[in-house]
Formats: C-alpha cells, structure tokens, sequence
C-alpha cells in the first residue's frame, strides 16, 4: 500500500472527534454527544473506526483487494468503496437484495468510486456470514475479506481509540454510554475496552444473537416501535427533523435516531451522572428519505 496516500486519507480525518455537550429538553438535562459523525464526510462514524483496523490487516497481508458484502444502502460498502479508491485498493462488492438494476445512491457513489459491484442471493449472503466463501468467485479468494458491516475482531481495533478520545474519567460505573448496534462490533469494542461504564444500545437485526455482549454492565433499550430491520417510520422521520432544527445535530434513520427515541423514551436519564452517546455517524443513508 502507498504510504503517502495512506497519510494523505488519515489527514483528511476529523479525529480525535468532537465531544460536544447538549441540553435535551425533554428529559431536562444535559448529555455528551460524540461526533464521530464529523470524522469524516463519507468515512464518517464507526465506519472509519471499523476500517481503520482491517485497512492495518490488509497491509500486513498479501492480498492484493479486498471484498466485502452488504445491502445497497450499506454505510459500509459506501465507506469501504471510498477509502479503496482513494488508497487505490482493487475493491470487489458482493450486493444482497439487489433487483432489477436498482442504483440506490450508495450503490452508484460506489461504481464511481471503481468499487466492481456483484448481486449476490440472500442465501449466498447467509452463506458468507457463516464463513463458508464457496460462492465466491476463485479469482475473489485470494483478496482480505471484511465480513458484513465491517466486523470481526479487526473492526473492533479502532474502538480503543475512540474510547482514548473520551475523557479521563468517563469510564465509571455511575456513567452510561449509548451506542446504535448492528453487527454489534462497535458495542464489543467499547465494552472490551472499558472497565466500569454501563453501556445500553437497541437491538437492530431481530435474528442476530450477541453473545458477548451478556455482560452485567451491557443492557438492550425497549425500542419504541416494533419494525423490521430497516424500516424507517413516519415517526422517526419527523423526529430526525425535529432533533435537527432543535439542536443542529442530523441523526442517521436506520441507527442512531431510533437508539436516541429509546433513549429519551427511558428513564435512564436520572440514574447517571453522566450520558455518552456515541453517534456512528450513517448520514449518507438519509439521502433518498429526507
Ligand atoms: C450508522 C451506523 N451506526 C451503527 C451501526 C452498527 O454498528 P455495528 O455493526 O458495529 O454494531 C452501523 C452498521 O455498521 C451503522 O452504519
């Protein structure tokens, strides 16, 4: 890998990322909002501190690309396509529930971005998250592969920096972290890397099971709205643009404004001393809704 594009991608990068501090009015006091939504305008969120861990892999190892698989309006695709292109990295994309040519803004940035793109079948995609790559084509066999949504044990290497980027003290049992869930990568970095700090989130994939994260400081948030992975409500539409107008702070549809619905819904708010919530940025998924 070129080490001069590589410096080049890490000074684009907004880290260590702000921690800025709101007052919600509707539960009457002020939390911590981590921005790592503003890390980066595409690799932005837990996209970058996902990547940054498998792009140190990719380099210790011979391949010579990298694949990896996701819906067509996956943030980590979107990312994943960019940070190869700018590292000039031969990136191949294996898309589920692809029909009918359908060029979802994620997938078209990603075809700009000269990522090659393949439909792949639901059960191929199941397949590929139970480890068993005989699908894939030979000539992909030999590139790094990123499971979905940038997990395994590389995606979570970038949490220990951003739990570093927290303050020196935030890692108490009377403190609460709240942070979206989808592979759960980013829940079992924090937790790995913390000590005492409460940690809640809202399940997000309805079959997933997250064995690890059944640790006495991890607890799930009752959702307030039963939907399907994905599904985006009227509701949690008109609370992504009110939240954006209150506080000049735009969530993400699918993870962080459902998990901060959750939040307010609970009455979490007067059992800490003090609140972080880590917003795992997204943004670019709000494209075709808002
Ligand atoms: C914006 C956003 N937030 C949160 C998550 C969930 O993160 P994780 O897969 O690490 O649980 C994702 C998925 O990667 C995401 O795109």
């Amino acid at each position: 890998m070129n080490l001069q594009l590589v410096q080049n991608l890490l000074s684009s990068l907004s880290v260590p990322s702000r921690l800025d501090e709101i007052h919600l009015d509707e539960i009457q006091r002020s939390i911590f909002i981590k921005r790592d939504d503003l890390i980066h305008p595409v690799i932005s969120g837990n996209k970058w501190r996902k990547l940054e861990g498998h792009i140190k892999q990719f380099n210790s190892k011979s391949a010579k690309g990298i694949v990896s698989m996701g819906g067509v309006y996956s943030n980590h695709l979107h990312a994943l396509a960019y940070v190869c292109s700018v590292l000039k990295i031969p990136c191949d994309l294996l898309i589920y529930g692809w029909h009918d040519n359908q060029w979802t803004p994620t997938l078209k940035d990603a075809l700009n971005w000269s990522a090659n793109l393949y439909p792949i079948s639901r059960s191929d995609a199941q397949n590929l998250r139970d480890q068993n790559f005989d699908c894939i084509q030979d000539k992909l066999k030999t590139a790094y592969w990123i499971p979905e949504g940038g997990g395994g044990e590389a995606g979570m290497i970038g949490m220990k920096h951003l739990v570093d980027e927290l303050p020196q003290n935030f890692d108490r049992e009377d403190h609460l972290i709240v942070c979206p869930c989808g592979t759960g990568t980013t829940l079992h970095g924090l937790i790995k890397h913390s000590r005492h700090i409460q940690i809640v989130s809202l399940r997000n994939v309805k079959q997933t099971i997250y064995p690890m994260l059944n640790k006495d400081r991890f607890s799930w948030l009752p959702a307030t709205e039963s939907k399907s992975f994905g599904k985006i409500t009227a509701s949690t539409k008109q609370f992504v643009l009110e939240f954006k107008s209150n506080y000049g702070i735009e969530l993400d549809l699918i993870y962080t404004a459902p998990l901060m619905q959750a939040f307010l819904n609970s009455n979490l708010a007067t059992d800490y001393r003090q609140i972080y919530f880590i917003h795992t940025g997204g943004l670019q998924g709000n494209r075709i809704h808002l």
